[in-house]
């Protein structure tokens, strides 16, 4: 058992070592991210036991930040059991105002009680189902800014969309609304995830051209806009990564990781995609 001592040094030990690592990974633009959005599936005892073998298997990837974003209630789990290692964590959505009188929703002030140092902001199938608006979802990537939390911004079309050649039209009015309302340079130390909508959860990936192409498209915007900022963001891409498909995806240029949903419930499938990113990781961005 570890004196109480030495359990608080190791702690402010390894939050040194996690900052350090985060300084350098904005610097080193070949460093990836691997976020686990859990969605709404876990339970207490489930939790345990695949955080138990993220522990064993990804704590301290040198190239790979792996992030476990969870559902609110368990992030004091997260909180004690990664609290010591060097895997981030964080939540799944966030409310757009500080605080008040707003039955159910949740600030970033409280995520950040819970150590949690990410958060997803727009997910599809939180901005579909609850209409969301981009202004709101730009008011939720400022939020999390100010409370020092890496916000992970979801940006992508529909299958309609992409059809119908719209895609860089839809990503731009996404990208425009946080742009018009705060400027290019909130986009420095953030993180926007390329998620195509027909790609989540539906097996179907986008194509490492396809994704080449919106990365790039992506990255050029912001770089227009703020070159200095588009070099300290960084880009991932989310929609049906599995280990089969994620080396090829994550060694697309402007690729910086991957935003996993359903593989992240499988630890060995988990494990086998952080790999992917740490040997893509060997590649220039
Ligand atoms: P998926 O989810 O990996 O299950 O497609 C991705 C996501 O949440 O964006």
């Amino acid at each position: 058992m570890k004196a109480p001592g030495t359990h608080f040094f190791c702690l402010t030990a390894s939050v040194a070592a996690r900052r350090i690592r985060a300084s350098l990974m904005i610097k080193k633009s070949a460093q990836k991210i691997v976020v686990a959005n859990w969605k709404m599936h876990g339970n207490l005892k489930q939790n345990q036991a695949l955080l138990e073998t993220y522990i064993r298997t990804l704590n301290n990837l040198p190239n790979t930040q792996v992030v476990v974003c969870a559902p609110y209630p368990y992030l004091a789990q997260l909180q004690s059991l990664l609290a010591d290692t060097d895997i981030a964590w964080g939540a799944q959505n966030i409310a757009r105002m500080e605080r008040g009188a707003y039955t159910g929703e949740v600030s970033a002030e409280m995520l950040r009680d819970f150590g949690s140092t990410y958060v997803i902001i727009g997910h599809s199938e939180r901005s579909t189902a609850y209409c969301e608006s981009d202004e709101n979802i730009a008011q939720k990537f400022m939020v999390a800014k100010k409370y020092g939390l890496t916000p992970i911004l979801c940006v992508g079309e529909t299958l309609i969309e992409r059809e119908a050649g719209m895609q860089e039209n839809v990503v731009t009015k996404q990208l425009d609304t946080i742009i018009r309302m705060y400027g290019a340079q909130v986009f420095a130390e953030a993180v926007i995830s390329y998620e195509p909508i027909w790609a989540i959860g539906t097996g179907l990936a986008a194509t490492p051209a396809q994704a080449t192409e919106m990365h790039k498209f992506i990255h050029d915007k912001i770089a227009a806009l703020d070159e200095a900022a588009a070099d300290r963001l960084k880009i991932l891409y989310g929609g049906s990564v599995n280990p089969q498909n994620a080396v090829q995806l994550m060694v697309v240029k402007n690729c910086d990781g991957g935003l996993i949903g359903r593989c992240s419930l499988n630890a060995q499938e988990f494990e086998q995609i952080c790999a992917a990113a740490e040997q893509a990781s060997q590649f220039e961005r």
